[in-house]
């Protein structure tokens, strides 16, 4: 390979050179042809089709001087066509197997029409609610979003990577992306290397575990070095203690930025320092193609160094299979016979069953019973197509979706009257009368409010996380009637929602279920399906309680007493004038239509060494009249450690389906893995002692029981 040759192969162009997560159509834009046949790029990403991508890779193939095949990347999110929940909502389901599948069924989609590298999964933790990209990953927690992460990793790469049908996962964005300054997206980042450690790198490193091929870097600095130049990062931590073996790109332009950020004098520094920190590949910032050849014949960047990333892009394409087949990933027939197919909207349906939460449900008014009562659907969400598909589902189209009002309408024996009531955020109440109007002849009124589909991803980060202006004003105005108020909160991210929290009497979260989201709707409200899904992440009572999460310590002057006298009673504590520490809804909370008791909690032992397993054993009962699922967390907590630690952890779940008046004895085994936190050494350790185990439905709701832990 020639120098040119060599570093074409790390630079990635984007289909449309405008703009971050593009809309690309599927056309035959000749606009690479003459790139690939010098072979100056490794490939394009967000494009589409199989007759395009297959004659892009026949350029490559048959008219480039080596003919290196493509590769063909995409931001597939939560689906191709056939849109599933958003990840956060998805994520709400705590159901591992149902989320691979989901990635599977993306993966289909995607290769069918010639992609082969996926930017997903995001496995950056959300702490911070104002941070609009919470939406795109698995929420606050580290062990969830790890687990989460690595199924859809599985999900996406299958069995093989060489399967027409798998294609390579991307992990992103490394790291602590999803910790930026006052939740301000691409803001920086500075933290200490335990918290990195033991709150951030964790989910990346088990989605890399998993099988992983490709990681993206992050956009932010981290304690003062960019992301994508950083080589503690990007080779003390992922080459040399995680053994990574894959290929590493940049986020958008992220190289380039380097300049901007201060770190670089130029881009040709940028991209200097870039590859010396181990970044292969430059997606969109032309600095490798533009300024490696000279840096390294100048001998600022060694040949070893450019052959070492250009032999991770080629083993990346040779383990796709690609240069077996370069026609692999591009297939006309599956492209018209399995994309948006019956059997993929049936499972996007289901996931999106599965990821609504039930916050509140006073005097069990749902699920609605099919009867001569008129319902009235208002709100600007409820006739809704395109904002059902959510963030990042470009390539879908935005009218596929079945709106909440077409979903109720199709299964509801009651009137359904609607109205629009206001715009999304627009501050006019010219809709507020023929609203009230509509509300005034129901039994029942269901408000469809919250956000946008670009109110919350990439560049969407909010100072006020609550409701708009216009939206909370028609439901108080609604509220006046003093008719039972159900509310659907659209949402990608927590929202604040103290009003509707004390006067809505139901409140289902509703996120952006995709593709089936008004069928979805529609059979929670009128229960055919009992909701089951529990929250990810905290839902606050104000923004000025951000970042507030379960993970807190106790710190030295907690909120509560030693008797457990609440700080009310106290000033000096570690608390605010003016709301409860508490939040709203708490990580893992979720309701069902049926109630779950747990009883008998105990534990095999009392001490554990290194090499014993304590199981923790919990019945669950069913007391309610019908069947459900009930998401069991288990929690530890280090009494005295050597470094202060999180009040509680999650470290095991289990969901369960059961019988109206079943029981079930749920067992978890908890051993020397669960105990680990980073000390002041920055090693994992696991440190004799006294410890907690605590099970429940919630974390305000937990059980526990002591056991101590020793060490041989
Ligand atoms: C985002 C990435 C994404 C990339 C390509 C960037 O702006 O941060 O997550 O994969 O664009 O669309």
């Amino acid at each position: 390979m020639t120098l040119q040759e060599k570093v074409g192969q790390l630079n990635f162009p984007v289909g449309d050179l405008f703009m971050t997560g593009p809309t690309m159509e599927t056309t035959q834009s000749d606009k690479f042809d003459d790139q690939i046949r010098e072979g100056k790029i490794t490939g394009i990403f967000n494009i589409y089709g199989a007759s395009y991508t297959h004659r892009l890779q026949k350029i490559a193939k048959e008219e480039s001087r080596l003919g290196i095949p493509l590769l063909m990347g995409a931001d597939v999110i939560h689906g191709l066509k056939t849109i599933f929940p958003i990840p956060l909502a998805e994520a709400a389901s705590w159901d591992l197997a149902l989320i691979e599948k989901t990635a599977r069924i993306a993966a289909i989609e995607s290769t069918a029409v010639g992609i082969n590298f996926n930017f997903a999964p995001m496995c950056d933790i959300g702490l911070d609610a104002r941070w609009g990209r919470v939406a795109e990953g698995a929420g606050e927690d580290t062990y969830l979003t790890g687990m989460i992460s690595a199924a859809r990793v599985r999900g996406f790469q299958g069995e093989k990577l060489s399967d027409a049908d798998t294609l390579a996962a991307c992990v992103k964005h490394m790291a602590a992306y999803g910790a930026p300054e006052g939740g301000r997206d691409y803001n920086s980042v500075d933290m200490s290397e335990r918290r990195l450690r033991e709150t951030y790198l964790p989910a990346y490193q088990k989605a890399i575990d998993a099988g992983a091929a490709t990681v993206m870097t992050s956009f932010n600095d981290l304690n003062g070095v960019p992301c994508t130049g950083n080589s503690f990062l990007l080779k003390k931590i992922l080459r040399e203690e995680w053994g990574f073996k894959g290929m590493v790109v940049s986020d958008w332009a992220s190289i380039s930025e380097m300049a901007v950020h201060g770190t670089a004098k130029d881009h040709s520094d940028a991209a200097k320092q870039a590859i010396l920190a181990g970044t292969d590949m430059d997606m969109m910032a032309d600095a490798y193609i533009n300024f490696l050849p000279g840096l390294v014949e100048s001998g600022e960047v060694p040949l070893e160094i450019l052959d070492e990333a250009v032999y991770n892009v080629l083993k990346l394409k040779y383990d796709l299979g690609l240069f077996d087949n370069a026609y692999l990933y591009s297939n006309e027939v599956t492209e018209q016979t399995k994309v948006f197919s019956a059997e993929h909207l049936a499972i996007s349906r289901e996931m999106a069953e599965k990821s609504i939460v039930l916050l509140k449900n006073e005097n069990q008014i749902l699920p609605l019973k099919q009867s001569s009562q008129k319902i009235a659907l208002i709100g600007p969400l409820a006739n809704n197509r395109p904002d059902m598909n959510g963030t990042w589902s470009f390539f879908a189209d935005a009218n596929a979706p079945v709106t909440m009002l077409e979903g109720l309408q199709n299964l509801s024996k009651n009137e359904v009257l609607f109205a629009e009531g206001c715009a999304l955020y627009e501050s006019t109440e010219d809709k507020f009368e023929e609203a009230i109007t509509v509300a005034s002849q129901a039994d029942v009124v269901i408000l469809a409010l919250g956000e946008s589909a670009v109110m919350n991803g990439e560049a969407a980060s909010r100072t006020d996380i609550g409701l708009p202006d216009n939206q909370l004003e028609l439901a108080k105005r609604i509220h006046a009637l003093g008719k039972p108020i159900i509310v659907l909160l659209s949402c990608g991210r927590p929202m604040a929602i103290p009003w509707l929290a004390q006067n809505a009497n139901a409140i289902l979260v509703t996120w952006a279920l995709g593709t089936e989201a008004g069928n979805a709707i529609a059979n929670v409200v009128y229960g055919n399906v009992n909701p089951s899904a529990k929250l990810p992440i905290t839902f606050p009572r104000n923004v000025g309680q951000v970042p507030i999460h379960y993970q807190m310590k106790n710190t030295g002057r907690p909120y509560l007493g030693l008797n457990n006298e609440p700080a009310s009673e106290r000033i000096y504590v570690s608390k605010y004038r003016d709301s409860p520490n508490s939040p709203q809804f708490p990580f893992g909370f979720g309701l069902s239509y049926t109630r779950f008791k747990y009883s008998g909690l105990e534990a095999s032992a009392d001490r554990i060494t290194n090499d014993e397993r304590l199981k923790i054993s919990v019945t669950i009962t069913n007391m309610g009249e019908r069947e459900g699922e009930e998401i069991v967390q288990c929690y530890i907590r280090d009494v005295v450690a050597s470094v202060t630690q999180p009040l509680l952890k999650l470290r095991k779940f289990a969901k369960i389906k059961l019988k109206a008046k079943a029981h079930q004895v749920v067992t978890f085994e908890i051993g020397r893995d669960d105990l680990l936190l980073v000390n002041n050494d920055m090693q994992w350790v696991a440190e004799a002692g006294e410890f907690k185990v605590f099970v429940g439905p919630n974390t305000l709701d937990l059980q526990s029981l002591n056991f101590e832990y020793q060490i041989n």
